[in-house]
């Protein structure tokens, strides 16, 4: 796909006659919301650090309505996704979880209902095609869709983009219980098209890096192994990075909120301060802070080639230092590098699987997503 295309008009009009056949009723609102991909800053977010990602035009679309004669009382959510052909009754008055798709369509409904009146009754359908549980935001889309329908279907008044983003990842982290950065949330709700968006996640400062007039393609290579967030290793790798930056705190007799109030230089002086495998964690994310910012410098002065060059770096640390890769992302990443028009590789979001973002010439597009299938398919 290209950072240009717009096919999620198709998308909308789906959501809106999935919702008819299963209400039997036309919805109030259609909402869309986009998937991404992680260019560089991995596992970077909920360290305070620097991202670059882009939005998709793949994501989630979430069509609602309040049925007729029902309005308070918080009684009578039914949600329907397509996806996994499955219906939900959630009761907001029962705030356990049900353990699966349905808590994050509740997490966002009561964050929602503390901000505002109880959404009260609602019929909402879900239609997606983005794939799950591949390193793409399919719940980041799925929580926004789900927010923006709820709230212009509820009509509560919209929190500005920021507490949007942060409420969707409160979501997450709170209700569903994966202690995710906000990465995800933010880049659904602020990224545009036909460009890179640039955060810094401790301040929020974002910028939008235009690409234009020459824009790559955005490869996503699904390696089809699945990751499960909340499975525990994602919780490990931040649980690290949090006890490397108390360590480091003491070692340097200040503060450390987060790694990215680190340096390279600090981190080496006091690298026997902390356990060898925090290190290694620790220091995946000082370099990788380095490479987002100057990832950002490339980017503003054209220079995709350093990009790319920086995207590889990115992969072998996640690879060596994080320990977040395996062996089917590293197949795509190192049969991308070296073809024709590749500008560079890695995998995107929580790792363990998942997928792969490759950035090449929109010309070898096609040519470079066939030679990835086919090498892959040929080894698993
Ligand atoms: C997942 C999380 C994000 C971020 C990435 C890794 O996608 O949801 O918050 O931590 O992993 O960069």
């Amino acid at each position: 796909m290209t950072l240009a295309g717009d096919p999620k008009a198709a998308l909308l009009r789906r959501a809106g006659e999935v919702f008819t056949g299963r209400f039997d009723a036309a919805p109030d609102v259609v909402a869309f919301a986009p998937g991404r991909v992680e260019i560089l800053g991995n596992h970077t977010d909920y360290n305070g650090g620097w991202i670059i990602s882009v939005a998709l035009d793949l994501g989630v679309a979430a069509a609602a309505a309040r049925p007729m004669g029902e309005s308070g009382g918080g009684a009578g959510i039914a949600v329907y996704s397509e996806t996994l052909d499955s219906e939900r009754t959630l009761s907001l008055s029962d705030a356990r979880r049900a353990g699966d798709w349905s808590d994050y369509v509740k997490g966002v409904l009561l964050e929602l209902g503390r901000r505002g009146p109880p959404s009260g009754a609602l019929r909402m359908a879900l239609a997606s095609d983005l794939p799950v549980g591949s390193g793409v935001s399919s719940s980041a889309a799925l929580e926004v869709a789900v927010a923006s329908a709820a709230i212009a279907a509820t009509g509560q008044a919209p929190p500005d983009r920021l507490e949007f983003a942060r409420l969707c990842q409160r979501a997450e982290a709170d209700f569903v219980g994966v202690p995710c950065g906000i990465l995800d949330q933010f880049s659904s709700i602020f990224g545009v098209a036909g460009g890179f968006l640039f955060l810094d996640c401790a301040t929020h400062e974002h910028a939008e890096i235009t690409c234009a007039p020459s824009c790559p393609s955005v490869l996503v290579a699904d390696t089809g192994v699945r990751h499960e967030l909340v499975d525990g290793r994602y919780a490990d790798l931040r649980a690290s990075c949090e006890r490397a930056a108390t360590r480091l705190g003491v070692a340097l007799g200040r503060p450390i909120r987060f790694l990215r109030d680190v340096s390279v230089e600090e981190l080496e002086r006091h690298a026997e301060a902390i356990d060898p495998r925090d290190r290694a964690r620790a220091e995946h994310v000082v370099l990788e802070n380095e490479r987002v910012l100057e990832g950002r410098r490339a980017l503003e002065s054209g220079n995709l080639t350093l990009l790319g060059e920086l995207m590889l770096e990115s992969h072998a640390s996640s690879r060596d230092l994080l320990g977040n890769s395996c062996e089917e992302l590293d197949l795509l990443v190192d049969t991308a590098r070296d073809l024709p028009g590749v500008l560079g590789a890695k995998l995107s979001g929580g790792g363990f699987g998942g997928a792969t973002v490759t950035l090449v010439d929109p010309t070898r597009a096609d040519a470079t997503r066939e030679r990835l299938v086919e090498t892959f398919a040929r080894r698993f």
